[in-house]
C-alpha cells in the first residue's frame, strides 16, 4: 500500500509545508494574547521550556508515527495495534480538528476583512481609540465575520482538493518567505519607537510569581496549538515522508522556525502596547488594533497593512489546510471517497460549526460558556483540553504501547547516528506523560 502513497516531492516542499501548518494565527494572533493575558516574560519562560521539553519530542514522536504507518490519524493507531481500542485517540483529535478549524477560519476571516479594509485606507490615520472601535464595529457585525469565514473556507476545500504536491507544498513556498519579510519590517519599525524598550523588558524579564499551574496549562495550550499538535496534523504530514527523511533535524528546524516567529510578533505587538496605550482588555482582539497602529506610522502605511493581512490570511491557509487535510485523508484513504467530495463536504459542515463562533463578539456576545463567549470557549476546550489529552494519549501509545524501540529503528532508518535518542526515549517515557498529567489535571481542576 506504501508505494501507492502520494509522497512529498522534495525535502524542502515537506519542511515548508510543516511549517506553514505550524505558523499560522497560532504565533501571530494568539501567542501574543497569551503572553498579554499571563503576565509576560513569565509566560514566555514557561513556553520556552515546554517548548524544548514536550514540543520538540512530540514533533519527533508524531512524525515517526506517521510515517511508520503511512496512514491517517485514526488508521495509524488501528495498524500498529490491531484490535485495540487506541483508534479512539484518532477521534479525539478529530474533534479537536474540527473545533479549531471552525474558530479559526473566523479569526481568519477577519483577517481577510482587514486586508481589504487596509486596501480601502479605512484605518488609515486612526489612533488606537479609533481602531479598537472600528475592530468592535467589523467583528460585532452580523454578516462580515460570516462572510470572511466562508470565503476562507472555501479557499481551504480547494487547496485540500488539490492534493498534497500540487497543493499545499505549492502555495507553502510560496507564501512562508512573504510573511516572514514583512514581520522583518514591522520589528524595525516597532523598536524604533519612542518607549518601545519598556514594552521589550516585559516580555522578556520573566516574574517568577506570576507562574502557577493556570499558566502552564495556557502555556502548554499554546505550545501545541502552535506546533499542531495532539491532534494529527504533524503526524498526518509524517506519512507524507518517505524514510529517507531525517525526522529529528527536521523537528528542529520546524519548532526553530515556528518559535522565532512567534518571538518576532511578541517583539512587535508587546512594545507597541505601551508605546501607544493599547488597553489589554482588547483581548483576542489586540492584534487587529496594535498593528494597524503600527502600520499608521508607517510611510505608506495602506499598502504595507494590506500586504500583511492578506500574508496573515496566506499563513491560516496553510495551517488550516493541514487541519482539514488530517479528516479528509481519513476519508480518502479508508472509506475511498474521492478526495473533492470529502474535501467539498467536511468543509460546508466546518463552516457551519464555526458559525455561532462569528457571531460571538455581536449578536451573540451575551453567551457565555465558563466565563468566556462562545469563540473564547471553543478555543479553551479544544486547544487546553483537548490537545493535550490528544498528545497525552498519543505519548503513552508510542512509549508503551507500541513501544520506543520500534520508534528507535523507524527514525534512525533516516537519521543514523540519532545522537540524543537515548534522550529523547527517555522524555517520551516518563518526562512528557507525567508532565502533562500533572499539568493537565491541575490546571484543569484549579
Ligand atoms: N499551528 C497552527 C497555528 O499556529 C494551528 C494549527 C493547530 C494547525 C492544530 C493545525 C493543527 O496557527
Amino acid at each position: 500500500m506504501a508505494g501507492q502513497r502520494e509522497h512529498w516531492n522534495s525535502r524542502s516542499g515537506f519542511i515548508l509545508a510543516t511549517v506553514g501548518s505550524a505558523v499560522g494565527l497560532g504565533n501571530i494572533w494568539r501567542f501574543p494574547t497569551a503572553v498579554v493575558r499571563n503576565g509576560g516574560g513569565a509566560f514566555l519562560l514557561l513556553f520556552l521550556i515546554i517548548v524544548l521539553f514536550i514540543g520538540v519530542p512530540m514533533i519527533i514522536a508524531e512524525l515517526t508515527l506517521g510515517r511508520k504507518s503511512q496512514k491517517n490519524l485514526v488508521s495509524t493507531f488501528s495498524t500498529l495495534a490491531p484490535g485495540s481500542k487506541w483508534w479512539i485517540v484518532g477521534l479525539i483529535g478529530w474533534a479537536a480538528v474540527f473545533i479549531i478549524l471552525s474558530f479559526y477560519s473566523v479569526i481568519a476571516g477577519w483577517s481577510l476583512i482587514y486586508f481589504l479594509g487596509s486596501l480601502l485606507g479605512f484605518f488609515s490615520g486612526l489612533d488606537t481609540e479609533g481602531l479598537t472601535q472600528a475592530h468592535n464595529q467589523i467583528v460585532g457585525n452580523p454578516i462580515l465575520p460570516i462572510l470572511g469565514q466562508a470565503i476562507f473556507m472555501v479557499v481551504t476545500v480547494i487547496v485540500v482538493l488539490y492534493g498534497v504536491t500540487k497543493g499545499i507544498e505549492r502555495w507553502s513556498k510560496i507564501f512562508m518567505p512573504g510573511i516572514i519579510l514583512i514581520l522583518f519590517v514591522l520589528l524595525g519599525r516597532t523598536l524604533l519607537l519612542e518607549g518601545a524598550a519598556e514594552g521589550v523588558l516585559w516580555f522578556l524579564r520573566p516574574d517568577l510569581d506570576l507562574i502557577n499551574l493556570n499558566t502552564a496549562l495556557d502555556a502548554v495550550g499554546q505550545v501545541f496549538f502552535s506546533f499542531s499538535l495532539g491532534m494529527g496534523a504533524i503526524l498526518t504530514y509524517g506519512s507524507y515522508l518517505s524514510p529517507r527523511e531525517n525526522i529529528p533535524q527536521s523537528a528542529v528546524l520546524i519548532s526553530l522556525s515556528d518559535v522565532i516567529i512567534a518571538l518576532l510578533m511578541g517583539l512587535i505587538v508587546i512594545p507597541a502596547l505601551f508605546v501607544f496605550n493599547v488597553e489589554p482588555e482588547v483581548g483576542p482582539g489586540i492584534i487587529f488594533v496594535t498593528l494597524p497602529a503600527i502600520f499608521n506610522v508607517l510611510p505608506g502605511s495602506m499598502i504595507w497593512s494590506s500586504l500583511f493581512f492578506l500574508m496573515l490570511s496566506f499563513a491560516a491557509l496553510t495551517s488550516s489546510v493541514s487541519l482539514l487535510e488530517v479528516v479528509v485523508a481519513y476519508f480518502v484513504d479508508e472509506k475511498k471517497w474521492p478526495r473533492p467530495a470529502a474535501a467539498i463536504s467536511l468543509g460546508i459542515l466546518n463552516f457551519m460549526l464555526g458559525v455561532p463562533s462569528a457571531l460571538s463578539k455581536g449578536i451573540l456576545s451575551d453567551q457565555i460558556i465558563l466565563g468566556m463567549d462562545i469563540l473564547d470557549s471553543m478555543d479553551f476546550f479544544a486547544s487546553n483540553v483537548l490537545l493535550p489529552l490528544g498528545g497525552l494519549l498519543t505519548v503513552i501509545f508510542l512509549a508503551w504501547v507500541w513501544g520506543t524501540d520500534k520508534a528507535m529503528a523507524e527514525i534512525i532508518k533516516g537519521s543514523p547516528h540519532f545522537k540524543w535518542g537515548k534522550a529523547w526515549s527517555f522524555v517520551i517515557r516518563f518526562i512528557i506523560p507525567v508532565a502533562i498529567a500533572y499539568i493537565f489535571i491541575s490546571g484543569i481542576l484549579g
